[in-house]
Formats: structure tokens, C-alpha cells, sequence
């Protein structure tokens, strides 16, 4: 985890990925361990509670390792990500402006605004994201904006926008390239 990010304190960052993420580790850690503890007769509903819980941990480990992995550089950048997005908006202003809209909606409440390669598509798409549980089948984080007030709060009050301009100004460009050819984003 970048540490030092412009406009997002230390303190923020630091209390974000020890107890929100880790959490969702530690938590799923020990949800798989009481499904592989369940005997065979365990009553659905036992199951299906804690197969609901590891979905919501699992999901909530791969958003955060998203977020804090795109962060840490000087911004998109022109490079394979931004060609993707050029290719399927009108713009990548265009783009951004979609994606940051997408994010103030969800301010004062939570959930991810998530830009991914969508295979059923063909195409690079932001989608919205109110909780873990909602994950648009088939499609790889290219992208991940955490809009859990935990994720801004502590330096933004309830200013999600001026969050937003924080977290574009830290994108890590050359992750984000790296994921956007690791997945054959065209
Ligand atoms: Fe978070």
C-alpha cells in the first residue's frame, strides 16, 4: 500500500487498509474454516449463511486489493489503459466524467464505482456497485473507487467530490496498463 498519496492522509490510508481490508481477510479466513468444519447433514440455511458471508469477504479482498494496488502514481496517463477507454467512449474526458458522476451518486451512502474489461461486451464499461454482493458477472476490475464513507471520511467529511478529485490525481497509470493488458483489454 502506497503510504504517501496526495490529499489522502497516512492516517486515512493506513486505518482503511488495517481494518476495513484486513478485516475482510481475516473474516474470510475464518468463514472458510467453519464451512470446511460444517458437517455433511448442515442444515442449507447454516451453509447458504456462511457461503453469503464468503462472498461478501471474498469480494470485499479483491475490491480493496484493486483500490489501494491503482493507487500510488501521478494519474491514467495515455498508455493501454486510456487507449482501451478511447476506444469505447466518445472520450476518455468523456469517460471520466461518467466514472466520477458514478461515484458522487454513491456519496453519503457506499459502494464501488469499478471500470473492467467486460468479455460479454467486448469492451471496457463502468459499472455501479451499491455492496459486495454486487460483482457484474464475467467482468475484470480494471478501475476500482472505493465510495465507502471509510474510504474518505476521516480527510473529506461528507465532501465525496473533492475525494474523487484525490483519488484521480493518485492513479497508478502503469498498474492500471499492466491489468488492462494482463486481462486483453482492446
Ligand atoms: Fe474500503
Amino acid at each position: 500500500m502506497a503510504a504517501k498519496l496526495k490529499g489522502l492522509s497516512e492516517k486515512l490510508l493506513v486505518s482503511h487498509h488495517d481494518n476495513n481490508y484486513a478485516g475482510a481477510v481475516k473474516r474470510l479466513n475464518a468463514i472458510e474454516a467453519e464451512l470446511a468444519g460444517l458437517p455433511k447433514d448442515a442444515a442449507p440455511f447454516r451453509v447458504g449463511s456462511l457461503k453469503r458471508e464468503e462472498l461478501i469477504a471474498r469480494n470485499s479482498l479483491v475490491l480493496h486489493e484493486a483500490y489501494f494496488g491503482n493507487l500510488g502514481g501521478e494519474g491514467l496517463g495515455s498508455g493501454r489503459l486510456a487507449e482501451a477507454i478511447a476506444r469505447h467512449y466518445e472520450s476518455v474526458a468523456a469517460w471520466e466524467q461518467e466514472f466520477r458522476q458514478t461515484g458522487k451518486a454513491l456519496g453519503g451512502g457506499s459502494g464501488w464505482v469499478v471500470l473492467g474489461w467486460d468479455a460479454h461486451r467486448g469492451a471496457a464499461h463502468t459499472y455501479w456497485l451499491f455492496d459486495h454482493t454486487h460483482s457484474p458477472t464475467g467482468v475484470v476490475p480494471l478501475l476500482v473507487m472505493d465510495m465507502f464513507e471509510h474510504a474518505y471520511a476521516m480527510d473529506f467529511g461528507s465532501n465525496a467530490a473533492g475525494s474523487i478529485d484525490a483519488f484521480f490525481q493518485n492513479l497508478a497509470g502503469a498498474e492500471l496498463d499492466r491489468r488492462a493488458e494482463a486481462c486483453g483489454a482492446k
